[in-house]
């Protein structure tokens, strides 16, 4: 195919993470007939997904059950989750894992065979099953290999999904900046898929990679899609403290095998705080850490699992263990200096377990979405599950229904001039200014003052950079930044309308759950609003 050309493909799939890679392999599997093109806007690796650790939970032991799991889960979403949602998704968990068996996922064994399970933050019983301390890594290994094998997928790289395109009241594509040769195709559709994961790059600290700058929220809300919960950032506690800006997570897990936290004076500070100590769900004990930090004013806290057997620990957390050393600390020796840090969007595109948005033609997969399984804070390895559970869901509907599809054509994209040099340090400020403002503003701990003053500071950057995105050639870091600053206003905007504390999103001035538990919305054009779903 000629890579610098418009494109016409029945299935449109935007991302490569867990949730785009399977949704891909599921259709092809069934139905060959289907063209489905695949873009990218890194290499296929590069992904949230890969950076996965702890691993995907399911019921898998003999003594753990659905309604445990499910109970979990709703306690942890903290009255906000959709129970039938979550039920959906809990149960699909055992095939789930079999799949990922079945594609050549190597999942860690006992000595009698059995899959050996972890236990995170917020579980009752170990359900965790993982591939050492590097579960993301295997998984995506595998899908990759697996749709490297099935030529008739087409797997573009380097392509940035910039817009959706609306024709005729049905998403009809999107605009897709080829970041290798700078040209910006159009790519006609009958349904397009967006698997573009979160958003943990609006703020400054974040245990995700690069690619995680909320694009396809930003692209569906701007297209009219209905996006909820955006208040709702999880913060994972246990990310190595270090004065580099990428900071590298330490799996719950470890806390999982009786890693406990302590002050730097090695004081246990959960254990007055929840039943579950160390395990407690994430928001309770990142909340902890930061009013910890903040009541001894030092920069972090400790993460210590260095009482337990030294081969043990190696053997389990592999990765954790030689990353760690190389920047001097032995974690079998000493405990590992840990903040918490932006983890995982929570909200995000309002859509049905099937990916089915409110806009024809539009599906949301995986992160990018929100169907109500999280509620207002997501359980620890539920979501590698959601991404497979809704890309299999998703093909199911795709197959069904894409023949009723047609496609629309559009038209071309209109660039401005090329951006000069010293304009593009100003996007690079612009960049830094926005994560720092909504790591200090709307972080762990929230105000009114402070989420109206990032507030106000999102509407300049905001106007700057619609300025230089109209004036400008488009380039990957203004598409980028775009985005975040469209993500930003909306996790702004919903905080600023949930008027109580509520699971991930905990304010000061209102440090109480209300007794209404509703879902935030915000249509474009509309605002904030609390109704239902479609
Ligand atoms: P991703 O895996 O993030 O994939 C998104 C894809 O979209 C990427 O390929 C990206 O390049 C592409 N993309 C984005 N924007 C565009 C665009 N504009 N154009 C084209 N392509 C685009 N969850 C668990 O369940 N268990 C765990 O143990 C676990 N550990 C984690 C550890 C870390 C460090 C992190 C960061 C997350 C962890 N999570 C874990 C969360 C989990 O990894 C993610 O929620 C999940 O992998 C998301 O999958 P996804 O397919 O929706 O998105
Ligand atoms: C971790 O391994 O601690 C991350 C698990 C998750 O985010 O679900």
């Amino acid at each position: 195919m000629d890579q610098s050309a418009d494109q016409d493909t029945d299935l449109l799939i935007i991302g490569s993470g867990i949730a785009g890679l399977t949704l891909a392999l599921s259709v092809n599997e069934i139905r060959p007939d289907i063209s489905i093109i695949l873009v990218t806007k890194n290499k296929i690796e590069e992904a949230n997904t890969k950076y996965a650790q702890g691993g995907i939970s399911s019921v898998i032991s003999k003594i753990d059950s659905f309604a445990s799991h499910i109970e979990d889960t709703l306690v942890a979403g903290a009255g906000l989750c959709r129970k039938e949602v979550v039920e959906v998704f809990i149960k699909e968990g055992p095939k789930t894992v079999d799949q990922l068996i079945k594609w050549g996922v190597n999942f860690d064994k006992t000595a009698d065979n059995q899959i050996e399970l972890g236990r995170e933050g917020g579980h009752h019983e170990r359900r965790v099953a993982h591939v050492k301390d590097y579960t993301g890594l295997a998984i995506q290994e595998v899908l990759i290999a697996e749709i490297h094998r099935r030529d008739s997928i087409i797997i573009l790289e380097n392509r940035i999904a910039i817009d959706l395109v609306n024709v005729q009241d049905q998403i009809a594509g999107a605009y897709i900046f080829n970041n290798n040769t700078k040209e910006v195709c159009n790519f006609s559709a009958k349904i397009t898929v967006i698997a573009t994961g979160g958003a943990g790059k609006v703020f400054r600290y974040t245990s995700n990679p690069d690619i995680a700058s909320g694009d396809g929220i930003a692209m569906a809300y701007r297209a009219g899609a209905r996006i909820a919960n955006m208040e709702f950032i999880q913060f994972h506690p246990s990310i190595l403290y270090n004065t580099e800006l990428q900071r590298f997570l330490i799996t719950e897990a470890i806390r999982g095998e009786g890693a406990i936290l302590t002050s730097i004076d090695g004081r246990r500070f959960m254990e007055n705080i929840h039943e579950l100590k160390e395990l407690a769900p994430r928001d309770i004990v990142s909340r902890a850490i930061d009013a910890e930090i903040k009541k001894t004013g030092v920069d972090h806290v400790l993460l210590d699992i260095s009482f337990k057997d030294k081969e043990y620990v190696k053997r389990r957390f592999p990765a954790i263990y030689s990353t760690l050393l190389e920047q001097g600390i032995d974690i079998t020796k000493e405990p590992i200096p840990i903040v918490p840090a932006a983890h995982y969007t929570i909200g995000g595109i309002k859509s049905a377990t099937n990916g089915v948005t409110n806009l024809k033609g539009l599906l949301a997969i995986g992160e990018a979405s929100c169907t109500g399984l999280h509620g207002a804070n997501r359980l620890a390895s539920n979501s590698l599950l959601e991404g497979s559970v809704m890309a299999r869901k998703a093909a199911n509907y795709i197959m069904k229904n894409i023949d009723q599809f047609k496609y629309h054509k559009f038209k071309k994209w209109i660039s401005g001039d090329a951006v000069e040099p010293d304009e593009a340090v100003i996007i690079t400020h612009n960049w830094a200014e926005l994560r720092r403002l909504m790591w200090n503003y709307v972080g762990i701990v929230r105000t009114t003052k402070r989420l109206l003053r990032a507030k106000r500071r999102i509407e300049v950057l905001r106007e700057e950079v619609l300025n230089y995105y109209w004036d400008f050639h488009v380039t990957k870091d203004i598409i980028e930044l775009r985005n975040v600053v469209e993500v930003a206003d909306l996790i702004v905007t919903s905080a600023l309308a949930r008027k109580e504390s509520r699971g991930a999103h905990y304010t000061s001035d209102f440090p109480e759950k209300s007794d209404e538990n509703h879902d935030t919305f915000i249509l474009k054009n509309t605002g904030p609003h609390y109704s239902e779903i479609f």
